[in-house]
Order: structure tokens, then C-alpha cells, then sequence
């Protein structure tokens, strides 16, 4: 007998059961999978639809993923959630996540707004970290909305998190991420103030660029350039 293990520490699953709750957890997690496309599809066609009409493209890039069953699990224990799927579909939010970088903040609000009003998308929470930043300085525009999905056996209603945010906001993001892990999440009184001076930077940046944007669409295309004069075939 193992010394470590009390009889009562001991879980008797065959091999069957495992298998049968690897499939109910994948059979999950495909339902997230499918809603994460449904959204990655109509921002597609946003955009499509946005450079045929403006000859202009207000996303930089788009991200996705579906959670793993491992962050499944830590978020599970983390917030004291039932460890059932029922409990966890209802409390878990973020299980499909999908993230908008936009050129600038005008445009992260224009695509809120454009996939928010489509009548199949039904907003559960927004929250606006853009107008209203985390003290650490964190920005980015969320939202819970809800989508359907269509499966053969009948309609499923399927939550996803959409981040909009800029480069900027995304940079910024990216390398907070990496520092809170780094230490462990106990970041150094130092830092956090350098972590808010560079999300300050990174708003300004955002506002100049937004307003150098502005004037270039504002200001008259310049004349065509007139043809060099022919100067014979193939001159080189
Ligand atoms: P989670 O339990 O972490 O999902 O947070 P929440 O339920 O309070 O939701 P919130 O909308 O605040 O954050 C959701 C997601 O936004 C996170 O999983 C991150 O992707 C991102 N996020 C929120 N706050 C921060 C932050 O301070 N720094 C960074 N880098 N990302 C953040
Ligand atoms: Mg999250």
C-alpha cells in the first residue's frame, strides 16, 4: 500500500469513466470553440466589409483561444465554483476569448458598437476599462456577449469574451502580463508606478496618433504626380 495515501484519499475512476468525462469535457469545450468562430467570423466580415466600403482596415490583428481544462480547473478552485459543468458554464465567462487590436480608440468603439447591435449578439456585461482604466493603468474595452450556435442537436446559447483595445493598449498589456507572472504577482512598489507612468505614455500616443489621423483624412489628397517624360524603353 502507498504510505502517503489514507484509504479515504483514494478516488476509484476506471478507465471508462475517465474516458466518458475526457469526452463530456471536450464535447464542452467544442461548444466554446464554435462560439469563439461565430464571433472571429463576423469581425471578419466587419473588416471585409469596412475595406471594400472605406479602402481602410480598423483591425490590426484578432486573437483567439478557448481556455485549457487546466485554467479551466484553477479558475474553478480560485472562485470557489462547483466542479460541475452546469456551475462552471454559468460562473465561467471568459471560457472563449476573443481579442480586437485596433488601429485607434475611436475604431475599438466603432466595432464594440457594430458587433454589439447585430440582433443574433446579446450583450451580458461591458466593461469599459478604457474610459474608466484599472489603477494599475490597464486598458481595454469588454465584453460578455452571448451568441447562438447552431449544433445537430438543436441551438446552444454560448458566452464569449471580446476585448477591444489598441496597439498601444495591447503592447502595454502584454508586458504587464509578463511582469506580474514574473513576480509572482507581488510586482515591486517601483514598478507598478513605471508599469502606470508607460500606460500614461501609451494614452498619449494613442491620442496623437488618432488626431495625425484625423488631419490626414481631413486634408486634401495631394494632385496626382505628373508622368516623368518618356525617356525611351527599358531606360535604366
Ligand atoms: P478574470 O477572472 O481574470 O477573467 O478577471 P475578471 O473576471 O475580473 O474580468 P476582467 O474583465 O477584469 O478581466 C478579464 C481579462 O482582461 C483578463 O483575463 C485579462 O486578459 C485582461 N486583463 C484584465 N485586467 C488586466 C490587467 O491588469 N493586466 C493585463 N495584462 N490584462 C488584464
Ligand atoms: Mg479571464
Amino acid at each position: 500500500m502507498d504510505p502517503d495515501l489514507g484509504d479515504d484519499d483514494r478516488i476509484s475512476v476506471s478507465p471508462a469513466e475517465m474516458r466518458a468525462l475526457r469526452d463530456e469535457m471536450q464535447r464542452f469545450l467544442l461548444e466554446y470553440r464554435f462560439g469563439m468562430q461565430e464571433i472571429e467570423t463576423k469581425i471578419a466580415i466587419l473588416r471585409d466589409e469596412f475595406l471594400y466600403l472605406h479602402d481602410y482596415n480598423p483591425i490590426e490583428h484578432v486573437s483567439s483561444r478557448v481556455k485549457s481544462p487546466d485554467s479551466i480547473v484553477d479558475k474553478v478552485a480560485r472562485k470557489g465554483i462547483e466542479p460541475e459543468f452546469a456551475a462552471v458554464r454559468e460562473h465561467i465567462t471568459d471560457i472563449a476569448g476573443v481579442r480586437i487590436t485596433c488601429s485607434f480608440v475611436t475604431d475599438a468603439y466603432r466595432l464594440f458598437d457594430l458587433l454589439t447591435q447585430q440582433d443574433d449578439v446579446t450583450v451580458r456585461t461591458v466593461k469599459d476599462y478604457i474610459s474608466d482604466p484599472k489603477p494599475n493603468g490597464y486598458k481595454s474595452l469588454h465584453a460578455i456577449v452571448e451568441v447562438p450556435v447552431f449544433l445537430s442537436t438543436g441551438r446552444v446559447v454560448v458566452p464569449v469574451e471580446v476585448q477591444f483595445r489598441t496597439i498601444a493598449m495591447d503592447f502595454w498589456a502584454s508586458l504587464e502580463h509578463k511582469i506580474y507572472y514574473k513576480y509572482d504577482r507581488q510586482v515591486p512598489e517601483g514598478l507598478i508606478e513605471s508599469l502606470k507612468d508607460a500606460a500614461d505614455t501609451a494614452a498619449e500616443l494613442d491620442a496623437r496618433m488618432e488626431r495625425l489621423h484625423r488631419e490626414l483624412h481631413a486634408s486634401p489628397q495631394p494632385a496626382e504626380p505628373t508622368p516623368a517624360p518618356h525617356r525611351g524603353a527599358l531606360a535604366v
